[in-house]
């Protein structure tokens, strides 16, 4: 895929629906009474692949353009279900499948069958669950077994390990009570209330007890992960509008960083929808100023760090993003595939353990982008690129369709 450089960049973009959130519609929905429609929903493969093993469950669900209907199934059979490249979809299916009583096989590709599962099994095994691993990885084996409510503490701030808690923790007998270090996403603990879960956040901690879920029509704002490749856009070369994005308190820490940047941005037409925060994101050219991330910020802005490193070569002075060691196991090891990107576009970064260097320059040459197969640094090259002198080209531009398919046709 050829990006050329472009020294304005002006539009409005509708940006397609949130990852997190569709999954969670489909996942949630597809074990409640009753029948739902998701609409604006994401059909990258990864919300495709949640479909697909929910169906192979025991749901019924109808993938149409953009909208996603699905009939629950109360009582989950055993399955082999392929979960592709998507860690959100094994790990969260993990915790249902504790809970629901079936013998599930979860398979993903060779990307997600070397990320790491231990880190939902061990937590899952506190309430009872019977989990194997393979060394750690998938193939997951779940076996049924009788779940019983606990408190159990996380060792990472993962919203996946929560999720899958919270999940096994509706079947269970009792309460459960789930504790994290820092404050991960929080669609999973928004959606179930919404569907009738009896959980509630209190005194640091997330408390469940056995419930059935409602099923429950949802509207997907649009993703932040994804419009924060048109936001840094505009504040690299314009101005540009990103509609109906979820502008959830734990996913936007982009915004935070900008501000510390000193990005000009303008939340427009702030509103609620199915209890999630969204709002139009204007964002303006603007001279850019050296970051410091430490730990605490990461949950909030995790997915878009490949982006903000882009940010960070073009800004003024070094950056020192740190406290982002799971950046090691994502789709790719992201610390390395990141810095591999930035330096191919003739950016100056230094790999540390847990996060990076990044000694801004005034320009970036441009050059050839490997994507390694991870979406995130397929889009964020394309950004640093459509934003360099010379331009150049993405390797391996199709994983793009994990997360967002229109992503080059939108940015054409
Ligand atoms: C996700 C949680 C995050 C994020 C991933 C989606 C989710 O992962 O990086 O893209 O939908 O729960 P972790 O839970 O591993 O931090």
């Amino acid at each position: 895929m050829k990006i050329r450089p472009r020294c304005s960049f002006e539009g409005s973009f509708a940006i397609p629906g949130d990852k997190s959130i569709t999954h969670r519609a489909i996942m949630f929905n597809g074990i409640a009474e009753g029948e739902a429609r998701i609409t604006n929903a994401l059909l990258g493969e990864d919300c495709l692949s949640t479909a697909a093993c929910m169906r192979a469950l025991g749901a019924d669900v109808t993938v149409g353009e953009g909208e996603i209907c699905v009939r629950g199934t109360s009582r989950p059979h055993g399955a082999d279900c392929y979960c592709g490249n998507s860690g959100t979809t094994m790990r969260l299916l993990m915790g249902l499948a504790a809970g629901c009583g079936a013998d599930v096989t979860l398979r993903g590709d060779e990307s997600l069958s070397g990320r790491p599962m231990e880190r939902v099994a061990q937590p899952l095994r506190r309430l009872g669950a019977k989990i194997e691993t393979c060394e750690g990885h998938a193939p997951v084996r779940v076996t049924a077994s009788r779940l019983i409510g606990c408190e159990v503490d996380t060792k990472v701030a993962s919203a996946q390990v929560k999720s899958a808690l919270l999940l096994a923790a509706l079947f269970a007998e009792g309460e459960t009570a789930v504790r994290e270090p820092l404050l991960s996403r929080d669609h999973t603990e928004r959606m179930l209330a919404a569907m009738g879960a009896d959980i509630r956040r209190e005194d640091g901690a997330i408390y469940v007890r056995h419930s059935t879920l409602h099923a429950a029509d949802i509207a997907v704002p649009a993703d932040i992960s994804s419009a924060a490749y048109f936001m840094a856009l505009g504040a690299l070369r314009g101005e540009t509008l990103c509609l109906g994005v979820g502008v959830n308190p734990t996913r936007t820490g982009i915004l935070r960083v900008f501000d510390r940047m000193g990005v000009r941005y303008r939340l427009e037409n702030e509103r609620q929808v199915c209890g999630e925060p969204v709002a139009d994101i204007r964002t303006f050219r603007s001279p850019l100023r050296a970051l410091t991330v430490g730990r605490e910020d990461i949950p909030s802005l995790i997915d878009e760090l490949p982006v903000i490193a882009v940010l960070c070569a073009l800004a003024e002075g070094e950056s020192v993003i740190a406290g982002a060691e799971e950046l090691r196991v994502k789709e790719s090891d992201r610390i390395r595939t990141t810095a591999e990107m930035i330096r191919a576009v003739g950016g100056e970064i230094e790999e540390r353990p847990d996060g990076f260097v990044i000694r801004g320059k005034r320009s970036l040459a441009g050059g050839t982008v490997r994507s390694c197969g991870d979406h995130r640094i397929a889009m964020s090259g394309a950004v640093a690129l459509a934003a360099s002198t010379n331009g150049g080209q993405i390797e391996g531009e199709e994983c793009v369709a994990i997360s967002f398919p229109q992503f080059f046709s939108m940015l054409n």
